[in-house]
Order: C-alpha cells, then sequence, then structure tokens
C-alpha cells in the first residue's frame, strides 16, 4: 500500500528510486514552504496539535478589523512573535534548501512564512506570499518603517499621522500581487515541486499545489503528516523537514 492510503503514515525510509531519476533530470525546482519548516527553529505551526490558532483567535488578530478595534493588543501579539522570530535561527531544512541552490540549476523558494529564516539560511530566490514581520508600514501613506519602532507612545504611528502596521498578510486581505505572480509563474515552470511543511489549507496560497500538478510537475510532499493535498502529490516523504531536505543535499553531494 502507498505511504497515502494510512491515516498516519509510515515514516519517511528513505529517497526512493523514482524520486531519485526526477531529482536527476531536474533542471527547475520549487520549495513552497508552510510554518512546518521553522518549527524545528521553535517558531509555533498555526494549526495541528501545538497549533497558535487552538489558543488564539485568527479573526481577533490576524486581520485588519481587530487591528483597528484594537491595535495594541494586535501589536502586543506581533512583537511577541517578532521576538520568537528574532531568536529563532534557521534549521537544518531552510539551509538544505539555501544549500541546493549552488548544486541545482533554478531553485525557488515560495514561502508562506513571515519569519524571514529562508534569506537567514542564505536562500536568494524567495517569493514571501503572506509578507515579512520584520517590516511595517503606515496604513495612510504606505511608507515603510523597517527599523526598531518606538511604543512607548503607546502603538507608533508615522509622520503623516497614520497608524504603522506588520507588513503581513492578514485573513481577508490580498496577497502582494509581484509575489504572488512571481512565485507562480516558477511554479507553473518547474519540474519538481516540493510541498513542505504545510496543511495547505489556506488560498490562495495552497491553490499553487493544482497549479503546479497541472502543469505537470512532480509533486513531492515532505510533511510530518498526511494533508489535504497528499492524494495529489507523486510521492511523499513523512518525517521531519529538517531530516528530510538534509538527505537530499547529501545525495546530491554524493552524485557530484
Ligand atoms: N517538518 C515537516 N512538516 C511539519 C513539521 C516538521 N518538523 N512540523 C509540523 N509540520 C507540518 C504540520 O503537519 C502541518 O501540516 O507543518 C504544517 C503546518 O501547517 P499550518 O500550521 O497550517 O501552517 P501553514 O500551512 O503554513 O499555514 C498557512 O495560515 O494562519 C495562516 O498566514 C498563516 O501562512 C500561514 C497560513
Amino acid at each position: 500500500m502507498s505511504s497515502r492510503e494510512f491515516n498516519n503514515p509510515p515514516a519517511w525510509g528513505g529517497l526512493d528510486e523514482t524520486f531519485l531519476e526526477k531529482l536527476s533530470e531536474a533542471k527547475r525546482i520549487v520549495f513552497f514552504t508552510g510554518a512546518g519548516i521553522s518549527a524545528e527553529s521553535g517558531i509555533p505551526t498555526f494549526r495541528g496539535k501545538d497549533g497558535i490558532w487552538n489558543k488564539l483567535r485568527p479573526e481577533e488578530l490576524a486581520n485588519f478589523n481587530a487591528f483597528m478595534r484594537n491595535p495594541q493588543m494586535v501589536w502586543e501579539w506581533y512583537n511577541h512573535r517578532k521576538k520568537i522570530v528574532h531568536d529563532a535561527k534557521p534549521n537544518a531544512g531552510h539551509l538544505a534548501i539555501a544549500e541546493m541552490q549552488d548544486l541545482l540549476e533554478d531553485v525557488t523558494v515560495v514561502t508562506q512564512n513571515i519569519d524571514n529564516l529562508h534569506r537567514r539560511a542564505g536562500s536568494k530566490n524567495i517569493y514571501e506570499l503572506h509578507g515579512n514581520i520584520e517590516r511595517n508600514y503606515c496604513i495612510n501613506c504606505n511608507t515603510f518603517y523597517n527599523e526598531e519602532l518606538d511604543f512607548s507612545g503607546g502603538v507608533p504611528k508615522c509622520k503623516c499621522g497614520g497608524l504603522i502596521r506588520p507588513d503581513v498578510v492578514w485573513f481577508g486581505e490580498f496577497l502582494p500581487e509581484d509575489q504572488f505572480m512571481g512565485g507562480e509563474e516558477a511554479v507553473r515552470n518547474c519540474d519538481i515541486f516540493f510541498v513542505v511543511g504545510t496543511s495547505a489549507v489556506v488560498y490562495p496560497a495552497a491553490g499553487l499545489v493544482y497549479t503546479a500538478k497541472k502543469s505537470g510537475a512532480f509533486i513531492v510532499e515532505v510533511n510530518i503528516e498526511e494533508t489535504e493535498v497528499s492524494a495529489i502529490c507523486d510521492t511523499s516523504f513523512f518525517g521531519e523537514s529538517g531530516k528530510i531536505l538534509p538527505a537530499i543535499v547529501d545525495h546530491l553531494k554524493k552524485r557530484e
């Protein structure tokens, strides 16, 4: 039985021959990542057993109306997350993707994460679909404030008087068009599409898995459990991304 016919899939047993053959032929690779790739850096995920949304309600924190109702509370939550992200380090999974950039012809990262860990790991070609917690902008005039914000007088305000907010995409908001279009273009043209550490339930980002499928990419899932998209993946490696992705780097290095 293939791993996807189990509810709790068997642990990853190594890189299978079909995958290795596809990898040897692949020119363009996309890593589509979610919160799971940062879990081993100590950043909590959103869903699953210890997910953030089990304790907090996204409607009260991660949306514009919540911010306008209570900017202080929303900033308290984001400052808490900024601290976690600031203290976190890229883990072996992030580093493996960055290393594959030097071992393979064309690697693109399309991430839902706002933690900047792919960039800190050394990845270059990154599309950030849901923004970046290290950037902030004025809701009135869109001026960016990416240095340390001053909270001594309460919620930080722009020179124009507008409230400053985190540069993250909240529920109900559009994704940054340049990031989504750029990421989608890379997905349409890739040979292998890795879907790493995401429950693939938040759209339009999750729709990229189907875009990859329609474009004929070989789809490889890396996750600790089955997801909504496991059934359409060509192969699923069930295990921690911090273990599986470095194994791919090791294989590529041996091949050299
Ligand atoms: N290795 C691989 N996968 C892992 C690991 C790990 N070490 N730890 C957890 N996972 C998997 C979980 O099984 C789950 O499928 O990572 C996934 C995390 O899913 P979510 O918490 O839903 O995160 P994500 O898919 O990124 O959420 C998408 O939702 O709340 C919004 O904007 C937020 O970008 C986020 C979006």
